[in-house]
């Protein structure tokens, strides 16, 4: 299935340029080496600082759910691709009871085995009992879960608890799923998980000429973006939370995140950079949207970036 390859393939682009933008200094990851190997490219600085701001959003608002549920929580990253959130909140202390990663089993194949040749990534999962089931795809620790999707059934295997608190993650993957599948999963989630919050970023204001020649470009690759109808306005991607049973949602898109970085001033003397516009242009495609069942009043509704 060619746009299955494609879907997949993207996990590499994104590691590719997570790694080089780390060697970089734009941040830190002691992980994304021991998962990645090293690629070719050199990747411009606009596409770097894009990376910073993404990985900082989200990190940010991750942490920010533990500290909310004080880490009485799960996580579960859906597309989770080689992430390496898992290894990172363990090193902060700041770890949910359980973290659960979902991808195609030929992406958790290809983690299982990095992750089963490299002793301290094993030994974190392995944690103080020691005790880790491994198969050629799939991974199963104290707590920590890497599944082959499909999403609701391996969530159940996982020994999720729909009465903790759980965060659903997902970075770069919606724009890639049939939106009746994605609308399901949404619904479902709403319906199963008592306190819940669901974190996204992906492209936004797909309808003008930029993001027209994006799905352009992609579909020269033959990755179609199935999930874009959602990817349309800000409006559209809150709307398709509250419209399967959300209480709230919201966001902003990647160019109100950048102005709020804590350290634009070092990130924008790494490498010098003359075409802004783009830089602008890019930021303006992407967003991060947050939508909330809180019933607790946990304060899930708050994520602001200041
Ligand atoms: C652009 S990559 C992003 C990876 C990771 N979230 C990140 O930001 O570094 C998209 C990921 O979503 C996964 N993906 C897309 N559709 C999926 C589906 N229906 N089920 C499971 N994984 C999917 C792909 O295999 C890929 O790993």
């Amino acid at each position: 299935m060619a746009n299955e390859d494609a879907v997949r393939a993207t996990n590499d682009d994104a590691a590719q340029c997570k790694r080089f933008a780390v060697e970089r200094g734009y941040w830190e990851d002691p992980f994304i080496s021991l998962l990645t190997t090293k690629g070719h490219a050199s990747h411009a600085p606009e596409i770097n600082r894009g990376y910073y701001a993404r990985v900082w959003a989200m990190r940010s608002c991750i942490q920010r759910f533990l500290k909310l549920t004080n880490c009485n929580c799960q996580i579960v990253n859906f597309g989770a691709g080689f992430d390496t959130t898992y290894w990172l909140l363990k090193d902060l202390k700041l770890s949910p009871k359980t973290y659960v990663e979902v991808d195609f089993s030929m992406v958790t194949a290809r983690k299982c085995h990095q992750i089963r040749r490299n002793e301290l990534l094993l030994k974190t999962i392995a944690g103080e009992d020691g005790e880790v089931k491994i198969s050629k795809t799939e991974i199963h620790g104290t707590d920590y879960h890497l599944v082959a999707a499909e999403v609701k059934r391996k969530l159940t295997e996982s020994s999720i608890d729909t009465s903790l608190p759980t965060l659903f993650v997902t970075e770069c993957v919606l724009v890639y799923v049939d939106t009746e599948h994605t609308n399901n999963i949404l619904k479902w989630i709403a319906e199963s998980f008592s306190v819940s919050m669901f974190l996204n970023y992906e492209q936004v204001n797909m309808s003008d000429r930029f993001g027209q020649v994006m799905i352009d470009n992609l579909k020269t690759r033959d990755c179609i973006l199935s999930g874009v109808q959602d990817c349309q306005s800000m409006e559209s991607q809150k709307q398709r939370f509250t419209n399967q049973g959300w209480q709230g949602a919201d966001g902003m898109d990647m160019s109100q995140i950048y102005k709020c970085l804590p350290d634009l001033h070092r990130i924008e003397h790494i490498e010098f950079m003359d075409e802004k516009e783009l830089l602008d242009q890019l930021l303006s495609h992407y967003c991060i949207v947050w939508a909330w069942k809180d019933p607790d009043d946990l304060g899930l509704y708050d994520m602001t970036f200041t």
